[in-house]
Parts: C-alpha cells; structure tokens; sequence
C-alpha cells in the first residue's frame, strides 16, 4: 500500500519506519526540509539499533530506508495515497487545517486516519469531505517498541474504514484496541491524569524527582517514573491533552499543575529540548528539578 503520513516528528517518524518495515510505500511529508532531515535520521537511528539486536539484517534496513520518500509539499506527499495518516503538533486548529485540505489533496477513496492523543476525532472528521473515513489511529512512542494501537471511532466513521485500520494494525504486528471517541480517548484519559498528580506530588514538595520517579518504577513496575515519561513524550504535548480533557469534561480534576505550565511557558519542554525534568544535554538523564 501507499501510506502517506504527515509530520516527521517523533511519532510520525516512528509510524513511517514501522510501515516502510513492513513492506509499504510511505510518503513522509512536513513543512521544511531540515524536519525530513531530522526524521529520516530518527529511523535511521533506530533501523540500526533493531540491526545490532540481530532483528534485522543490514540489507534489510537499506531497504526499509528506500521505501520511504520525503515531501515538503502537501499535495505531492498525499497523491497516491491509500491511507493518510496524520501526525502533526497536537494543535486542533493546525489538524483541522490540514484535514480541510486533505479533503481536496487525498484521493476520494483514501481513509485519513489522525494520531491525535486526545483531539476529537468527530471534530476533525467534520473538517473534511469524508467523515465516515476519518479515524483515530494512536500509536504509543516508540512506535517500533510499543505494541498498542489505540484505534478510535469518531460518531461518523463507518466499518468498512474501522475494519481496514484494525486489520492494517494487526499486519504491522500491532494490538489494535477499538474504542470511542471522548476527550483523551482511553490511554490519555488515563495516564496524564495520573502524570498530572506526579507534578503536583513535585509541586507540593511530597518527594523529589528521583524519588517519585523510583516509587512509581519499584513500587508499580512500570518501565519509567512519571516525569521521566512526561518528559519522554514532551511536556508541550502533556499540557495540551490536559487542557483538551479539561475542556471537554470541564472538571477540575483536569486542570493542569502550575509547574507544568511555567515549565512549557519556559521552553523546558523535556527530552526533546534537552531540558525537563531531567537534563539530556550530556546525552544521558540528569536531575534539575
Ligand atoms: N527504536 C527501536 N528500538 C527501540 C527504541 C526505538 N526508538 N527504543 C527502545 N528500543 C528497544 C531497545 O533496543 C531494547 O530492545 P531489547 O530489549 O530487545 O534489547 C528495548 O526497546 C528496550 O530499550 P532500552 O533497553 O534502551 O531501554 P528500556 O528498557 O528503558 O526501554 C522503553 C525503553 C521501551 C522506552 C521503556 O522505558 C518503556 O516502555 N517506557 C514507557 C514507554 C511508554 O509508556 N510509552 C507510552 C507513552 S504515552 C504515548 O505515547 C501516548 C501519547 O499520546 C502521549
């Protein structure tokens, strides 16, 4: 198939590499050049840390990498598609915008799926020519590592488009979970609340970061402590699921901590600007909060 995914980030690079591993064509389109770079040197990166895992094999990494092309222009990247997969800054006016113009740009029959974490999926589907091939298609980061594919239905999307998404999922070697389209979804829903409350916990001076961080991994068994993770998935991107919750449920148990908020406002955005609540410039995770 000819996969087409817009935003070369860290998701949308992830879910360009697992498809193009798979065999598809994939059509990686952003607005610039320099984040094609970036996100073409991510897979790369990863390609060949599943090459010295003995996964895969050097000519199959070369391969991979062929099979996916970059476009800087919208209507280049999306004309061949059978499904577009949209993967941009987790902003609803930015998605809406490229959903209106996918509208014109996709052909007829292409399914536009939207990775969103949180945005509703029936808002995004109104934006376009075809709300009953709009879908949700949220995968976890890393993309190649996690297996879930948080699938989610908008009030318009039809089975045959659910059917296609779900099957695709399970091709790519993905659990596809089916679930209906409210603020945060499932996953989110989930999990930021309880991100949320580690900041607080931080906030209110219960435990430092080390600490939270070592309950929640020893005490819970999960892979990484709450700031780590948030801070893995970009505290930009915790702050706008929590004001897409809270503003679409309107309860205060969504409102987001104030550090988290001073933190963003101050371009401490976690991994991927260097700095969180851990500092990544030495390569490695060291303390700063
Ligand atoms: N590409 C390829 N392989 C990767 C990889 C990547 N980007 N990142 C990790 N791996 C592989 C490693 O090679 C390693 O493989 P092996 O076990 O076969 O040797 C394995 O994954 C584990 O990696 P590491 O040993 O380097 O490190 P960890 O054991 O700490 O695992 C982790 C890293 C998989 C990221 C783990 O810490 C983890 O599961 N963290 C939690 C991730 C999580 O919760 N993700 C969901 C976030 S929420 C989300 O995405 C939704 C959004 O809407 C916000």
């Amino acid at each position: 198939m000819n996969i087409s995914v817009i935003g070369a980030g860290q998701m949308g690079a992830g879910i360009a590499q697992v498809f193009a591993a798979a065999g598809h064509q994939v059509s990686l389109v952003d607005i610039s050049q320099e984040s094609l770079a970036r996100g073409v040197k991510s897979i790369d990166g990863s390609l060949e840390r599943i090459v010295r895992k003995g996964s895969l094999t050097e000519a199959e990494r070369t391969s991979t990498l062929e099979r996916i092309t970059t476009h800087t222009d919208l209507g280049d990247g999306v004309k061949s598609a059978d499904l577009v997969i949209e993967a941009a800054t987790e902003n609803s006016e930015l998605k809406l915008k490229i959903f209106a113009q996918l509208s014109s740009l996709a052909p007829a029959a292409a399914p536009l799926a939207t990775n969103t974490s949180s945005i509703s999926i029936t808002r995004i589907a109104a934006a376009t020519d075809r709300p009953a091939k709009v879908i949700g298609m949220h995968f976890m980061n890393p993309v190649p590592v996690m297996q879930l594919v948080e699938v989610i239905r908008g009030y318009a999307t039809d089975d045959a488009t659910c059917k296609m998404v779900m099957d695709l999922s399970r091709s790519l070697g993905k659990t596809p979970v089916e679930v209906n389209d409210y603020p945060g979804f499932v996953a989110n829903r989930i999990l930021m609340p309880m991100l949320n409350e580690a900041m607080y916990a931080l906030w209110e001076g219960v435990g430092g970061v080390a600490e939270i961080d070592t309950v929640m991994k020893l005490g819970m068994a999960h892979p990484m402590g709450p700031l780590q993770l948030a801070d893995y998935i970009g505290l930009d991107t915790c702050l706008a699921i929590l004001n897409v919750m809270k503003e679409g449920f309107g309860r205060a148990h969504y409102q987001a901590c104030p550090l988290l908020v001073n933190m963003v406002t101050a371009g401490k955005l976690g991994r991927k600007s260097g700095e969180g609540f851990y500092n990544y410039s030495g390569g490695g995770k060291d303390l700063v909060v």
